[in-house]
């Protein structure tokens, strides 16, 4: 059952918070040519909702902590998230981890973004130890989500400056700036069919997107 030609593409969105990300897409859906068929939270008090709320957005709330393990969870948020029949889903501050059943079955049409220019500072508190670390520069990632956690192929990074007398705060902020270009970029270049997921490697144009090394852990 495809789509029409140039009809939107069906985007979920999973958060957990505040949800500026999310905005930044629905600020753009028109233009980048998608259409937000719903938004998912796993917490009931998560700003974004409000903000899908008043786009007129479909919401829902799968509460992990209704459910006796990972996998429950996860069975339940996919019944949701495949009831609205995205073709892509968009990760968007969505604070969980995620089982590898979860993760195979949107292999190629599920994106993350990540607060670092992976594949450095996977993980948590990127801001600070990217600080503690001395780095001169820092920024976000949008990458197509695998079993490996903040592992999978890069999609597009955006990149900012340290500034000698930046705290984990302004850090995040100027960050946060370059989250709300990229993630529309990198949804824009999977709607209009250019982004795939090929054999594990993140290809635009039909050209591999190149990918870093480490610098740091
Ligand atoms: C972003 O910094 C994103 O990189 C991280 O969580 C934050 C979500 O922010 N994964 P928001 O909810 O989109 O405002």
């Amino acid at each position: 059952m495809g789509r029409l030609p140039n009809s939107p593409l069906p985007v979920v969105v999973l958060i957990s918070g505040s949800g500026s990300n999310l905005q930044a897409l629905i600020d753009r859906a028109t233009e980048i040519n998608i259409t937000i068929r719903a938004v998912i939270s796993n917490k009931a008090d998560a700003y974004g909702l409000a903000r899908a709320q008043e786009a007129g957005i479909a919401t829902a709330v799968v509460d992990h902590r209704q459910f006796p393990d990972r996998a429950a969870f996860d069975q339940a948020l996919a019944a949701e998230v495949d009831r609205h029949q995205p073709e892509l889903v968009v990760l968007a501050g969505f604070m969980r981890i995620l089982t590898e059943d979860f993760v195979i079955h949107y292999l190629g049409r599920m994106l993350n973004i990540h607060p670092s220019l992976l594949p450095d500072f996977q993980g948590l508190n990127t801001h600070q130890r990217v600080l503690d670390t001395g780095a001169d520069q820092h920024g976000a990632s949008v990458h197509f989500v695998t079993p490996e956690l903040d592992g999978g192929p890069v999609v597009i990074r955006g990149e900012v400056p340290v500034l000698a007398d930046d705290d984990a705060d302004t850090l995040a902020s100027r960050v946060q700036e370059q989250e709300h270009i990229i993630y529309p970029q990198a949804v824009a270049w999977f709607a209009s069919g250019r982004l795939r997921l090929n054999n594990g490697i993140a290809t635009l144009d039909g050209q591999q997107i190149p990918q870093a090394k480490a610098r740091h852990t």
